[in-house]
């Protein structure tokens, strides 16, 4: 049972409202993080990138509300847009949204140059120090290689027990050490970077935790009739890691970790991942830090809070009530 490439034809797209309105949560914070691009001075260019941006939904939304912040006080800065994901990613669903009428590009002012960096954002994904602008949404839960491949029956970490759950722990925590030295090595200085990802509450359960039992149940039931290898079940743990909030915290408290050294706070505002409904089980609900430089200049200027046309179509294009809320606000440490 090895990973699949990201389904193509837009798939995903049209089964992630519940991201996309854990997205449109966080349209007021990142505006107020562009609006925090060169108060008071004239900016000539800013690189904006986005970890994990799959098929364009979510990533064209909160570019096209960046961009439209960013222009209002700096019409003609020159804009570069980074788009990571796998190179697996179904990119032509991406590009489609890219040409669009209402993609960012058609966003009038100086120049917008959309890139792609296909490799994982365990790896570096752009130079060092270009990234003013960084954002990742319901993308860092995933780790770069699946869970422990001696589990029994368990697909999902937390049906993972003993030794087992705890080699996946060490993972996830190894993985979000990379993640956050990759981006931290990224941004450049004054940069600032909102994660959103899914998270387990304090003393509560996984937001995956129905969806994978009943998939778990659907494998057992097909290993017993025939039609699934148990040696294929035995060796997979998908690999998704929901981190409480202390565990998100424990890179930034290790003592001469990169992680400390790069990143000065670790303020948790909200901790709290509703699970999706059961017509939103068919992709992984998301929580969401925010992570943003120490060295902001003089006086930024409060974002607008009127939500823009744009937010307002897409909110109503979203139907269900649930939304991922959590939060968490990080500062970046000036030095390097
Ligand atoms: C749940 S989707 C989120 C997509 C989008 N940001 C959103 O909010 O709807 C997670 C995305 O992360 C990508 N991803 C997972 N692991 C990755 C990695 N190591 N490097 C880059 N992208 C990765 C997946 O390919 C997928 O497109």
């Amino acid at each position: 049972m090895a990973p699949q490439p990201m389904v193509s034809g837009g798939v995903y797209d049209h089964h992630s409202d519940y991201q996309l309105r854990g997205a449109i949560s966080e349209i007021e914070l990142v505006e107020s993080l562009a609006a925090k691009l060169a108060v008071g001075e004239e900016l000539d260019g800013a690189v904006i990138a986005d970890y994990g941006c799959a098929q364009g939904r979510v990533t064209n939304l909160l570019i096209g509300h960046a961009i439209e912040r960013i222009r209002a006080d700096h019409l003609e800065a020159a804009l570069t847009v980074l788009h990571n994901d796998l190179l697996s990613n179904d990119w032509t669903t991406f590009l489609k949204h890219l040409s669009a009428s209402d993609s960012y590009l058609s966003i009038p002012g100086g120049p917008i140059t959309p890139l792609i960096s296909a490799i994982s954002f365990y790896e570096p994904v752009a130079p060092p120090h270009i990234v003013d602008l960084g954002l990742s949404f319901a993308a860092a839960q995933w780790l770069a290689s699946p869970g422990p491949a001696d589990a029994g029956t368990a697909l999902y970490f937390d049906q993972l027990d003993g030794a087992a759950r705890e080699r996946m722990a060490d993972q996830a925590h190894a993985d979000w050490t990379t993640f956050l030295r990759r981006r931290a090595d990224e941004l450049a200085a004054g940069g600032r970077l909102v994660i959103n990802l899914m998270g387990v509450p304090d003393g509560g359960t996984a937001a995956g935790h129905d969806a994978w039992e009943m998939v778990r149940a659907i494998c057992v039931e097909l290993a017993g009739e025939g039609l699934l290898d148990p040696a294929d079940l035995a060796r997979y743990v998908i690999p998704i890691y929901e981190r409480t909030e202390e565990e998100v915290r424990r890179p930034f408290a290790e003592r001469g970790s990169a992680s400390a050294s790069s990143w000065t706070t670790c303020r948790s505002l909200r901790w709290r991942t509703p699970r999706p409904s059961r017509t939103e089980r068919t992709e992984t609900p998301p929580s969401s830090p925010a992570i943003s430089p120490r060295s902001s200049g003089p006086s930024a200027r409060p974002a607008s809070r009127r939500a823009s046309p744009r937010a307002a179509q897409r909110s109503r294009n979203c139907t269900s009530a649930s939304s991922p809320d959590s939060k968490l606000m990080l500062t970046r440490s000036p030095s390097r």
